[in-house]
């Protein structure tokens, strides 16, 4: 086993989190490639359909229709790629990783980006395929609700997005994905696959990445924020602290908005910062040098 100094440090958000670090850390071990690890540990949290958030398995939109975002960004060289509601292919880091590689773009959306991962060989999955039998209950369950006047068709459900950032010898890469908040307006994006606002990664600053109420967490770009102040000195827990309290400060209501933020500094700090208090509290899984840790990080509450 490498040693600390030379191991790489995973991080991710969620309990599925610990599901991405030890993927991560088992690829990494095996292929000793980083950036790879992180994609294939987003990847496995896409593919594991009991997760109702992210993938395979995800909550789907009003329609009743799985939509997925992802993105990735290498801090060595800015390279990014991104994906926004693809309906067809699974894992969706995967066809990011494909923008990122093969072609002059950042972002492909819609059916362009269902059209780009068929030209790029992805398997297609019927949509029918992308529910489960409980995504499928809960959606008919809530447009019933809707259609009786007892749910209110604009509040969307659940956000939590797998968030995966690595660190390695002062390289960095952030990768996300998410199927975005549950029934959203068909087309409706957050945050997750917005380079800038559902994650950053400069090698001068370090990485970091958000999961939350996207619209929250797009409106004050808070990735590239985290990035900015780990580049003016702050250290990753620093830069988490101060860009969850700019927002409250900035919109007092955030305080009661499920927002979690976190990085890892070019040193290779690792800081979170988080709004969730009661039930279902934000949870960090990091790895170092083979070593498995669980961080619930104390929640800013004023
Ligand atoms: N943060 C995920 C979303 O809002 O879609």
């Amino acid at each position: 086993m490498p040693n600390e100094k030379d191991s790489p440090i995973f991080i991710a958000t969620w309990d599925f989190g610990e599901l991405a670090v030890r993927t991560a850390w088992a690829h990494w071990q095996e292929h000793g490639d980083f950036a790879a690890a992180c994609i294939e540990a987003t990847a496995a949290v896409e593919l594991d359909p009991s997760i109702p958030t992210v993938g395979i398995g995800g909550l789907p939109n009003r329609d009743g229709i799985v939509e997925l975002d992802a993105a990735i960004m290498r801090g060595s060289d800015l390279r990014c790629g991104s994906i926004a509601a693809i309906r067809t292919t699974c894992p969706a880091i995967r066809v990011a990783k494909a923008v990122m590689d093969n072609t002059k773009s950042v972002m492909l959306a819609g059916q362009g980006a269902d059209d780009f991962a068929m030209q790029q060989g992805f398997e297609r999955i019927d949509r029918e395929a992308m529910l489960t039998d409980k995504t499928r209950s809960e959606y008919e369950c809530w447009r019933a609700k809707v259609e009786a006047g007892q749910a209110d068709r604009e509040k969307m459900v659940g956000h939590d997005t797998v968030c995966m950032l690595g660190w390695h010898q002062g390289e960095t890469v952030a990768c996300v994905a998410t199927s975005g908040l549950g029934f959203k307006r068909a087309g409706r994006v957050g945050d997750s696959p917005i380079i800038g606002a559902g994650l950053y990664a400069d090698d001068q600053s370090g990485c970091a990445a958000s999961t939350g109420i996207g619209e929250e967490l797009y409106r004050h770009a808070v990735s590239v924020r985290i990035s900015d102040a780990m580049h003016a000195g702050a250290s990753a827990a620093e830069a988490t602290d101060a860009v969850l309290r700019r927002m409250i400060e900035r919109d007092q209501a955030n305080i009661t908005r499920g927002l979690s933020i976190l990085a890892i500094d070019r040193h290779g700090g690792v800081g979170a910062a988080t709004t969730r208090t009661a039930n279902h509290k934000f949870e960090l899984h990091v790895c170092r040098a083979g070593v498995f840790e669980r961080i619930v990080p104390t929640p800013i509450t004023s």
